[in-house]
């Protein structure tokens, strides 16, 4: 069952190259998106003036990306919430706001609170669920599946690089009705979309390397990751990847806010994962990589293919192939989930079954 694999998470990281073509599949034209379960008209979309991305953990962490995709490309402001704060905070939600609701299983207690809590201050929710059938994609007014096939693993892998890709697709659809992006911005971003499972194979074929350098983090006690912009946003799913299976303290920081605090955390004994993709903000993330160096921190820096200048600030560099910064989160996750794994089978850690997690939270 776990097809030659060692792990269900190793198994399910390899799946994704499937997990992200069967995502888009029928949903890609030359210069648009068709998502058949959502239905919002312009006039509907006219409506709408705040969108709220809702949800737990990693797909929390797939909203965070949602929410610079929204809106950058479909121009409207959006939240992000963690599900349990949502429901409990009387958020603003009306009829004019959209809520997205993410889940892998559809079934996570919080996340399904928070729908209904939408649904009765009048909100239009569409989610984004790996289940059929799941309450969530049964309550929820539109729907985006994600094609993952069946998670076992606790830890979300494939669940989360296709939740990023339908928070691409959503944000594509909803600049489409609103005519915000131009057809062949679309078109472009579309191509490439469509060579992102490819490029995903690509980095899984580079396992081996992540694998050594896994060995260094056996005795590690504290371990940083720092990105700005969506790097940001997956440095935080990247620590979470290696606090929930390798039981490593880790934090993710924008690096930008490191020197108000946190830099005093930083020794040669703390190694840094820098994330350092997104193009209009890569000088900034360099001069706080140079932040931690002086402090004497072991640093692994992470780009596109192509850029010769990180490595001058690093100890390592991760290459991931080059693709539009909006969606490098679904390669620059990859090289993380491997660290992590790795890192879990080195320290003897029951990978697939982390103490005190269950797979599917459905008490709160
Ligand atoms: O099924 P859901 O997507 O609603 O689950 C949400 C979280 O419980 C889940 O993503 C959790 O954070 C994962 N174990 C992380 O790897």
């Amino acid at each position: 069952e776990k097809g030659g694999y060692e792990h269900f998470m190793l198994k399910e990281i390899h799946e994704q190259p499937r997990a992200l073509k069967d995502t888009m599949l029928g949903r890609l034209e030359e210069e648009r998106v068709v998502l058949q379960e959502v239905d919002l008209t312009l006039d509907q979309l006219a409506q709408i003036n705040k969108v709220y991305i809702v949800a737990c953990g990693t797909a929390w962490h797939a909203g965070l990306v949602g929410k610079t995709l929204i809106e950058r490309w479909a121009h409207l402001p959006v939240e992000v919430d963690i599900a349990s704060e949502f429901r409990y905070r009387s958020p603003l939600v009306d009829e004019h706001t959209l809520v997205v609701v993410v889940s892998q299983s559809g079934e996570t207690a919080d996340t399904l609170a928070a729908l209904r809590e939408a649904k009765n201050r009048g909100a239009r929710v569409v989610a984004v669920t790996n289940v059929v059938g799941s309450t969530v994609s049964r309550e929820a007014h539109d729907v985006i599946f994600t094609w993952a096939g069946p998670e076992i693993a606790v830890a979300s892998t494939k669940a989360y690089t296709t939740q990023l890709e339908g928070m691409v697709l959503l944000g594509l659809y909803l600049a489409q009705v609103k005519g915000t992006l131009l057809s062949d911005k679309i078109g472009g971003i579309i191509n490439a979309l469509k060579r992102i499972p490819a490029q995903v194979q690509e980095i899984l074929d580079q396992e081996s390397l992540i694998k050594e350098l896994a060995k260094s983090f056996v005795k590690v006690e504290d371990a940083f990751f720092i990105g700005r912009s969506l790097d940001w946003a997956v440095a935080m799913e990247g620590s979470l990847k290696l606090k929930e299976i390798s039981y490593i303290h880790a934090e993710a920081y924008a690096a930008g806010e490191l020197k108000h605090g946190t830099l005093a955390l930083i020794t040669e004994d703390t190694p840094v994962i820098a994330l350092a993709t997104q193009r209009d903000v890569f000088d900034k993330t360099v001069s706080n990589v140079k932040e931690v160096k002086a402090r004497d921190a072991k640093v692994i820096g992470l780009t596109y293919k192509g850029n010769t200048s990180l490595v001058k600030s690093v100890d390592h560099v991760i290459y991931i192939p080059e693709t539009l910064d909006e969606l490098a989160p679904i390669l620059t996750v990859i090289p993380l989930q491997l660290l992590s794994y790795y890192v879990s089978v080195a320290r003897g850690c029951d990978v697939d079954k982390p103490r005190n997690l269950a797979k599917s939270v459905t008490v709160e």
